[in-house]
């Protein structure tokens, strides 16, 4: 998955690359057909219920008609690995197609189903030594259910060079709900006498010190989240200014109203400029009040640019 990005990416077509690999079809995230059944069965029940119910039990549970409810686990995926961090005062920072969702609104792109981060290699043996394996239990505001979370540490991390290519993820954040998992990827200085200041992940990207130093802080998802300080150069690096302009894309139109990537079909019943309650159902349940609120208390990404 990752070779296949980042050789993408080398060759100029990164945004071919995304609309590949962004595909629910392509996506590497159901590990086992145990995980698929389960999950498989969940989303009929989860069918069920919004049928029984004119709106959804909790308002920050929208699912998408056609249903996309993955997006759910991965929101609170993100949270929880973002809260850890920052509770256990490890540095990491959003990357990638995450990235880029921040940038358009603070929020994963709704069609992207890889959630990238990275730390520094300190950062990784750090995890690899005191917390491989931990489990950490998240209960999101206003929940009960508790979701347990796993680091796994790849134990092949110490390795720093591209090696054979097995080995490029180098710690996960599972989900140990469905399987679902954040890639966590560390980032070293891997010549520093010839080439100092050069900081590389094992799939060929590479980045200046200053590209990435220091990290601003914002909100990603509604809680507190890092990213490298030239977000604007390293995201036009790996995207090209196209992803940056383009409005239509994989289905989604960016309505700037909103600040939401929306999904073409459901536009489709709305008008264009309707308020937010004027809109069709599932409109409104993208728009639920805290999600709202979320929105107005992150920092916005354009305001940051300046
Ligand atoms: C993390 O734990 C797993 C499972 O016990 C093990 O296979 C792996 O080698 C460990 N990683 C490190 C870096 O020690």
């Amino acid at each position: 998955m990752k070779l296949l990005q980042c050789l993408s990416v080398l060759a100029s077509s990164a945004l071919l690359a995304r609309s590949v690999l962004a595909s629910p079809a392509a996506s590497p995230r159901l590990p086992d057909t145990k995980n698929t059944q389960a999950t498989a069965s969940k989303r009929e029940e989860n069918q069920e219920n919004e049928k029984k119910e004119d709106k959804p039990s909790d308002p920050r549970y929208f699912h998408e008609p056609g249903g996309n409810m993955y997006l759910n686990h991965y929101d609170h995926m993100m949270r929880s690995y973002l809260i850890f961090f920052h509770e256990k005062n490890l540095e990491t920072w959003i990357a990638h197609g995450s990235l880029l969702g921040w940038w358009w609104n603070g929020k994963m792109l709704p069609w992207d189903w890889d959630i990238d981060t990275q730390v520094p290699d300190q950062t990784l043996y750090y995890l690899g030594e005191n917390y491989n394996q931990t489990t950490y239990q998240y209960r999101a505001a206003g929940e009960a259910k508790i979701r347990n979370y796993l680091i796994d540490v790849n134990p092949h991390f110490r390795e720093r060079e591209h090696g054979d290519g097995a080995n490029f993820i180098d710690a996960r954040w599972i989900d140990m709900d469905n399987g679902l998992y954040i890639d966590i990827t560390g980032l070293s200085e891997l010549d520093p006498a010839t080439k100092p200041g050069v900081w590389s992940c094992k799939n060929f990207h590479d980045y200046r010190t200053a590209d990435i130093y220091p990290l601003r802080d914002t909100f990603f998802e509604g809680v507190p989240a890092r990213i490298p300080y030239a977000y604007d150069k390293v995201l036009l690096d790996e995207y090209h200014e196209k992803a940056l302009v383009v409005t239509d894309f994989e289905g989604h139109r960016w309505d700037a109203t909103r600040r939401e990537w929306l999904r073409v079909q459901d536009q489709a019943v709305t008008p264009r400029h309707d308020g937010p309650h004027l809109g069709s159902k599932a409109l409104r349940r993208r728009a639920a009040p805290e999600q709202q609120q979320q929105q107005q208390q992150q920092h916005s990404p354009a305001e940051k640019a300046t």
